[in-house]
């Protein structure tokens, strides 16, 4: 287990967290500063050395696919018109990347959205990026893991410290810290209501083998209902070696709102062209 160059995208759900900004237009559309929220991920994935990018959809989500094809009018237009930084741009999102698209035809979770991409992704490695988890780091998150994932050949999912009251809302694992930022799993709950086994908590990234899709597929409905990834996860972590990493970067739960509008600002602040005279509107705005 070592060639990893597959990573799915899980884009299906309803982004209800955002109505009704999100009724018509996919979550992972909506734009953070000036490119849409899955374009982080999709980058993150690139610049992690991966390069068959597989995005499980439902109804409804088809501009995904429109942003990253050729835009021949637009871009006929833009050179007609000299405009040739914009047409550089849509350019350049346009040769990014290949997507290979997968249908979730019923919203039945996480798990069931894996395991929808196991034809596309075939026996081999891969990564899953949940996109609302959006992560501002100097050396992307992924890659961080991959490293880990080289080291060892295990699966590694990330990892980020949350307090007593957060963990409730996340994947949390039981363990220990074998080093500074690495963490082997003994165990792993979805959404424990109470007595969480550890502060940590698994953010969307994750590195798995081909032997998930087997325990996907007996997995039966977890936490709210839905077929839960962790669940099958918790499987795997009894077969065998399973690793953490506390990432190092800012997360941003982008598929809501606060978490959105906070990385908003922060990433609007790092932004070549806006951050300095965006930095001088927020001073005066928050005074
Ligand atoms: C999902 C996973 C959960 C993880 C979280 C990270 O939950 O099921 O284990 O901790 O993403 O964002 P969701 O936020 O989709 O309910």
């Amino acid at each position: 287990m070592n060639s990893l160059r597959t990573c799915v995208f899980p884009c299906a759900g309803f982004g209800t967290r955002f109505f009704p900004a999100t009724k018509v237009i996919p979550k992972e559309m909506l734009p953070l500063v000036d490119k849409p929220i899955l374009q982080y991920g999709i980058e993150e994935a690139r610049d992690s050395g991966l390069d068959k990018l597989i995005v499980v959809t439902s109804k409804g989500k088809e501009t995904i696919f429109d942003h990253f094809d050729r835009t021949a009018e637009l871009e006929r237009s833009l050179r007609e018109r000299g405009k040739d930084e914009l047409l550089a741009e849509v350019d350049a999102v346009s040769r990014m990347v290949d997507l290979i698209a997968v249908r979730q035809k019923e919203a039945l979770g996480l798990g069931h959205a894996v395991l929808t991409a196991r034809d596309a992704v075939g026996n081999e490695p891969f990564a899953v990026v949940l996109p609302d988890d959006v992560i501002l780091a100097e050396v992307p998150a992924l890659s961080q893991m991959r490293s880990v994932f080289e080291d060892t050949g295990r699966p590694v999912v990330a990892l980020m410290e949350v307090s007593e009251e957060e963990t409730s809302r996340y994947g949390i694992v039981a363990g220990e810290l074998v080093s500074e930022r690495r963490f082997r799993v003994t165990e792993m709950v979805e959404k424990p209501k109470e007595n969480p086994p550890s502060p940590y908590a698994i953010i969307g990234r994750y590195i798995l083998p081909p032997d998930i899709f087997p325990l996907l597929e007996k997995t039966q409905q977890g936490a709210g209902g839905e077929i839960q990834l962790t669940d099958a996860m918790a499987e795997l972590v009894r077969q065998g070696d399973f690793y953490g990493y506390v990432f190092e970067g800012t997360r941003y739960d982008a598929g809501e709102k606060l978490g959105y509008l906070k990385a908003t600002v922060d990433y609007a602040l790092r932004h070549p062209k806006l951050g300095r005279e965006f930095r001088e509107y927020l001073k005066d705005a928050v005074l």
